[in-house]
């Protein structure tokens, strides 16, 4: 008895025909004397039905429960007029089932398939389960399909995939590393790539001309919807082509994805933004651009007046003062603005000051109602309202600090208002964001460190001045955004030592370290290293879009929670003291979570 077909297929062309199928008992149903079984496969649902003239299959039908494993040999016929279901391939018929063979019996599932609002804990605990979910089995399956077209595509394109290393080395930059103990080397480790980054340059200075790797990486950062401490890139690099060529085959690669996989056409070509343009309109360098709403500058005009609140973010050197117009946002009320101001405060900011457009002709506490109308000169009201284009009836929010925190709040909140009042369109926003500075001023550790990372080059004309000027320096660095999320990010590397040397220094790197580090990088520059440049695309973001789903943990079988745990293994846990001992290390007591069994 082989299986013949998959039960979501079966549809008007196989009426007549004997099918065998295999699958999972969906749901059952008694009606009166008749059974009906929805069985599903991973191609979808089909409905089985038993009739008792047939008293050994009926009797074995009537045994089954949801999630046993079966297997059933039947006529295909059509459905009874008034019982199709337009939303099932298989809606329009039925399969009469001969013979039912039970493969598995299944314990009572912990929760039921079709349950909309199962937690994430109970999901992930359950995973197998929970990846039998019809939206699952799509959700990977367009996974496979988005990762084959980036295949097809960059092999037609003479791209060549090779394997880099997973045990790699301690470079800390960037974010937070996964460290490996080794075991020959007492008191030595190997670090989890944060990406191939140098493994893929080095292949160019090789000669392999066009490289690229579906990989994974490993980082080791605070988890949020959009972020895994594993999680999976579409890595690229190639020799020889400048900033523009490199962009062009990238873009041709994500509408590739998109139309191979989703079907869907993206706009072609893709904007190109300035990120500071990107800072300034939208307070973000991942602009979610189907919101059309932009922030307005008022730094400047801020500067003149009394108000401490807004003057002294003016007279900052990293201060900002912008607007954002809400059209219509009159209509907000009090507990609305209260929430905004709470969910600006998750981004540093002190207050959320407003006013409210009731008359553009009265330019004062009649027309204007606000908590800071009072304390705002008519004439910079009157600029105010020329430079947001407010209209009556429309709310002005204010952002006044630290550029940082004035760009962090404003920006969300730009999106959130956005999508909370119905601004946002329904359609595909892909985005490149370009000409990234080189360099940004940690506050904290008070040093300027590689925007992108410290193997990006230049513009043409900036190679002195990230000496001279580093806040200045721009680098031929660029991400690919889509809908608000960062997709991808790239840039043209350095590939002459003395420039990379030059970079590490104003990174503050020692030359010690460099060698320590880096060397190997440094080595590789000395002999010929060709011009190269490359992206790597996050696929597990992509296809996330791709679904429409919340969180990229519903495109990965078996992702972390937000803890950083697998739920489903049960990971982390502790080792025993003999592995502990091979491996040379001793937990800190105090730190010791638990003891092995
Ligand atoms: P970058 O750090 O920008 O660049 O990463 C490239 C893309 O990977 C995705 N991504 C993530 N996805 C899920 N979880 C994460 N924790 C995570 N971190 C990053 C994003 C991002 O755009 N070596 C460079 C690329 C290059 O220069 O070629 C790099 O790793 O979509
Ligand atoms: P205050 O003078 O602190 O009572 O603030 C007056 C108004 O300005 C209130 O509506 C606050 O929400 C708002 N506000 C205070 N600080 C800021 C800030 N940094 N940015 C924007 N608005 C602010």
């Amino acid at each position: 008895m082989k299986r013949t077909d998959y039960c979501g297929l079966i549809d008007r062309r196989y009426l007549g025909q004997t099918v065998t199928l295999a699958g999972w008992v969906h749901r059952r149903r008694d009606h009166g004397g008749v059974i009906f079984i929805d069985l599903r496969d991973r191609e979808g649902l089909v409905q089985v039905v038993c009739d008792p003239d047939r008293a050994e299959t009926f009797a074995t039908a009537e045994t089954l429960r949801n999630e046993f494993c079966i297997q059933v040999t039947g006529l295909v016929r059509p459905r009874p007029e008034g019982t199709t279901n337009a939303s099932l391939v298989s809606g329009e018929v039925e399969v009469l089932a001969h013979t039912i063979a039970v493969l598995n019996a299944s314990a009572t599932p912990p929760f039921q398939l079709d349950d909309e609002n199962l937690s994430e804990t109970v999901r992930l605990t359950h995973r197998v389960l929970d990846l039998r979910r019809p939206q699952m089995q799509q959700n990977l399956k367009l996974r496979y399909k988005t990762a084959m077209a980036a295949r097809r595509f960059l092999d037609d394109e003479g791209f060549v995939d090779i394997e880099t290393p997973i045990l790699y080395k301690s470079t800390p930059e960037g974010a937070r590393e996964f460290l490996v103990p080794s075991r020959i080397h007492h008191g030595q480790f190997y670090a989890l790539p944060q990406s191939p980054q140098l493994f893929k340059q080095m292949l160019m200075m090789a000669g392999f001309d066009r490289y690229y790797q579906i990989v994974k990486c490993f980082r080791d950062e605070d988890l949020r919807a959009d972020r895994q401490p594993e999680f999976t890139q579409i890595d690229i690099e190639t020799s020889f082509l400048d900033e523009l060529e490199i962009r062009g085959i990238m873009e041709r690669l994500v509408l590739a994805m998109f139309r191979d996989a989703l079907g869907v056409e993206l706009p072609n070509p893709f904007p190109i933004m300035k990120y500071a343009d990107a800072m300034r309109d939208y307070g973000s360098d991942k602009p979610d651009l189907r919101v059309p709403l932009k922030l307005t500058e008022l730094t400047d005009l801020m500067k003149t007046v009394d108000f401490k609140v807004f003057r002294g973010a003016a007279d900052l050197p990293n201060g900002r003062v912008a607007a954002l117009r809400v059209p219509g946002g009159g209509t907000l009320t009090r507990k609305e603005i209260d929430d905004y101001t709470t969910f600006v405060a998750i981004y540093g900011a002190k207050g959320l000051a407003y006013i409210k457009v009731n008359d553009v002709t009265k330019v004062s506490e009649e027309g204007l109602q606000s908590p800071i109308v009072k304390f705002l000169p008519e004439p910079v009201l009157r600029e105010i309202l020329a430079r947001t284009g407010a209209a009556n009836g429309d709310l002005i929010f204010f952002g006044a600090d630290r550029e940082k925190v004035v760009n962090d709040a404003l920006g969300a909140l730009r999106a959130k208002v956005g999508h909370d009042r119905g601004f946002a369109t329904k359609e595909w926003k892909p985005l490149w964001v370009v000409d990234f500075p080189m360099f940004e001023y940690d506050d904290e550790s008070k040093t300027w460190a590689a925007r992108h990372h410290p193997f990006t080059a230049p513009k043409d004309g900036d190679e002195e001045k990230f000496e001279s000027d580093p806040a200045h320096a721009i680098a031929k660095a660029y991400d690919v955004v889509l809908n608000g999320w960062e997709i991808g990010g790239g840039s043209v590397r350095i590939h002459r030592p003395e420039i990379q040397a030059k970079v590490f220094a104003s990174l503050k790197i020692s030359p010690e370290d460099q060698q320590r580090k880096f060397g190997f990088l440094l080595e590789s520059l000395k002999y010929g290293a060709p011009p190269h440049g490359g992206i790597a695309f996050g696929l597990d973001r992509i296809v996330t879009l791709m679904c429409g789903a919340e969180s990229i943990r519903d495109v990965i079988a078996f992702p972390k929670t937000q803890r950083g745990q697998d739920l489903l293994i049960d990971t982390p846990t502790p080792v025993t003291e003999q592995q502990l001992r091979d491996l040379h290390i001793r937990v800190r007591a105090s730190d010791a979570a638990a003891k092995p069994a």
